[in-house]
């Protein structure tokens, strides 16, 4: 969508209603009043160090402590310099001294309905376990694991192990296809692999194992798999290579149950995670220890109003940002409960959401918009036949939530009772950036109302100005932050360009929003050719390339085109190589084509073939053209420039 679609759109939108906290909510809340979340954030805005010092210290348990708060060189910042710490004992072990050693950490059910509680003691028993079999593989601080899981709790195991003995994760979202996950563990270097025989997931197997087999055919630097048994013979035969696979139950079960912690230094590199940006290749997000682990302790607790006896369920897979932050990180650090849920949210039906939080009385949900469109197609009575009345809060992130779905969200899943949270951040961003504290900011449909303690957003003209209220403009942050991603894998000059070259002094966030009279944020999506699909990121380019990389194909160009459940469909227009008629066959081709390069998730939606793409007389595709087009509407772009006007009526043709 470009800027001038969502400003159309938005300007039509009335400042609609809003929803003040709940009295009793507000009373019992971390922070109760609109006063004291203003008196917070003017201060956190204006004295950020000491702000952020002081959460550091009373959220965070340090080895070392730090000896400064910052040391900022734009663009490149460090956070608590001096300071040790470990991210696997602030999730685990601190808790272990307390009565919440005990508790249940994850409450997991699997697709088919099996379940497994794993205690706090568990859990650090387990990773230290995985912990040890990492070293015994030659695993040292730095190294690179690739883990590729279904949501099992051995995926969040994997992770803290990595983090316990100073490791990098990068997690790879098991529905990306084996050419995208050997493209990401030879940008990386990953030296062990991580991943499960398959997982379930719509009632079959997804091969993930399989899957691993085929990247290692391309990704060398990769020495060792563990191999987590989760669907045994319904997965089919596993090749174990010899001396490169171990199953996770021999290699694993058998290690000590403890495990030293790695004293990290604060700015040691944690994790990395690949993510779409405007060009063809996934870009490595790097973030590291002490900064990133505040901003998703500090923002689970207070977005979330996170207490003891929650049940705290965010949908998302932790190949994602969101499960990094708030499946894993945040509430364990937090010593939360958290549900986590293998499968598909519509298998046996689409009560199923329903079906758990009601059989664990979950209290916070955390979902995405596409999925709560998705519900609303299902139907009413899915949750209307579920005790939902053990819900508190409930929140929404990844793209834009339209006003109806937050409105359904709230009548019918939050009885009208629950306060609302949309949630605005990125993967870059680390944790929320943008969103009400649910015991103190109104909440408004449609909008992510307020910045969240210490962040510094402005909304600004391509000079930096800042634009007045209710003028769509570029979201910036004006001041480093915590937890916010320290570079690109391997390419700095990626990095400078991309976030601190575009607008001047700032971090460019690369979604254009507005601000209403009241302080609140309207987020109004990408500004660039990053597509959000079901609250995934995709790049346009990234689709483009593997267009091409098709033999039938000459060119191609993606747009995207608004979707009810989506979001946004994925719309390609594609020439073919001379002499090749188009054909429905072509069609479901290159359709597969993509699913097999990137995975299922970038398989378009539509494609539309042309004798040409149109394009400018300096050989620019035009893009807006294209995407009035798949959008069915009207053109608002000039074409005076239109390289060939014959292109344009054989599109509309096309259409017919
Ligand atoms: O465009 C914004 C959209 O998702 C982008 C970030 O995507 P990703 O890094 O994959 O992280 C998703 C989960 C944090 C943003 O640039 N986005 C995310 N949350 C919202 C949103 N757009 C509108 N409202 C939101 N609440």
């Amino acid at each position: 969508m470009t800027m001038a679609d969502d400003l159309a759109i938005t300007s039509v939108l009335k400042e609609s209603r809003s929803f003040a906290p709940p009295k009793a909510f507000a009373k019992a809340a971390h922070v109760g009043s609109l006063a004291a979340y203003e008196k917070l954030w003017k201060a956190s805005v204006k004295s950020p160090e000491t702000f952020w010092a002081k959460q550091a210290k009373e959220h965070l348990q340090w080895i070392k402590p730090f000896k400064k708060t910052l040391e900022w060189k734009r663009p490149f910042a460090k956070w608590f310099i001096g300071g040790k710490i470990n991210v696997s004992a602030n999730c685990l072990d601190r808790h272990c001294v307390t009565a919440t050693r005990n508790k249940a950490a994850i409450i997991w059910e699997g697709e088919p309905g099996d379940t497994r509680v794993l205690t706090y003691q568990d859990l650090l028993r387990e990773v230290s376990k995985c912990a040890n079999a990492l070293r015994s593989l030659g695993v040292k601080p730095g190294d690179r694991i690739s883990i590729y899981m279904p949501m099992i709790p051995e995926a969040i195991i994997a992770m803290l192990a990595c983090t316990r003995i100073g490791a990098m994760h990068t997690v790879v979202f098991g529905g990306f296809s084996s050419d995208a996950l050997a493209d990401r563990n030879n940008d990386c270097g990953a030296k062990v692999m991580i991943t499960a025989d398959g997982g379930w997931r719509k009632g079959a197997v997804v091969p993930l194992k399989v899957n691993v087999d085929l990247a290692l055919e391309k990704s060398p630097t990769v020495k060792s798999v563990l191999v987590v048994k989760r669907v045994g013979e319904a997965g089919g035969k596993i090749t174990m290579k010899a001396g490169r696979d171990f199953w996770w139950h021999d290699a694993v079960d058998s290690m000590a149950n403890t495990c030293e912690p790695y004293a990290a230094d604060s700015e040691h590199p944690l994790f990395l995670l690949y993510t779409s940006g405007s060009t063809g290749k996934p870009k490595g997000i790097v973030h590291t220890t002490a900064g990133y682990l505040l901003g998703a302790t500090i923002s689970s607790k207070l977005v979330f109003d996170l207490k003891a006896d929650d049940v705290f369920w965010c949908t998302a897979d932790v190949g994602w940002v969101t499960g990094h932050s708030y499946v894993a990180y945040g509430p364990l650090s937090n010593g939360a409960t958290i549900l986590m849920y293998e499968g598909a949210p519509n298998f046996p039906d689409w009560g199923r959401l329903w079906s758990l939080i009601e059989k664990y009385r979950v209290s916070i949900l955390y979902t995405a918009p596409t999925a709560i469109r998705s519900c609303i197609r299902a139907g009413d009575q899915w949750p209307n036949k579920y005790d939902l009345t053990s819900l508190k809060l409930l929140g929404s992130v990844g793209e834009p939530i339209n006003p109806a779905a937050w409105m359904w969200y709230r009548k019918v899943i939050g009885g009208n009772r629950c306060p609302v949270v949309d949630t605005w951040w990125q993967t870059e961003t680390g944790s929320i950036m943008i969103s009400p504290l649910p015991g103190a900011v109104s909440q408004v449909p449609g909008s992510a109302t307020k910045p969240f303690l210490g962040v510094d957003a402005e909304i600004v003209d391509k000079n930096g100005k800042p634009v007045g209220k209710n003028s769509g403009g570029f979201l910036v942050i004006k001041k480093p932050w915590p937890s916010m991603l320290r570079g690109i894998w391997g390419d700095e000059a990626r990095y400078k360009e991309q976030y601190w070259s575009q607008i001047p002094g700032v971090y460019f966030t690369g979604d254009g929003a507005r601000r209403d009279k009241a302080g609140n944020y309207w987020i109004m999506g990408r500004i660039d050719d990053v597509l959000n699909v079901s609250g995934h990121r995709l790049s346009t380019m990234e689709i483009e390339s593997s267009l091409v990389s098709h033999e039938c194909v000459a060119e191609a160009a993606v747009v995207g085109r608004p979707d009810e459940v989506k979001g946004e469909g994925i719309v390609c227009f594609v020439s073919l190589q001379g002499g090749l008629a188009p054909s429905d066959k072509i069609r479901d081709q290159l359709k597969a084509h993509v699913a097999k390069t990137i995975g299922a998730l970038a398989r378009p939606d539509e494609i539309r073939f042309a004798e040409a793409l149109p394009k400018t007389r300096s050989g620019k595709i035009m893009r807006r053209l294209l995407r009035d087009i798949a959008a069915g509407r009207q053109s608002t772009q000039d074409t005076s420039t239109l390289e060939d006007l014959a292109v344009l009526a054989n599109l509309r043709q096309e259409e017919d």
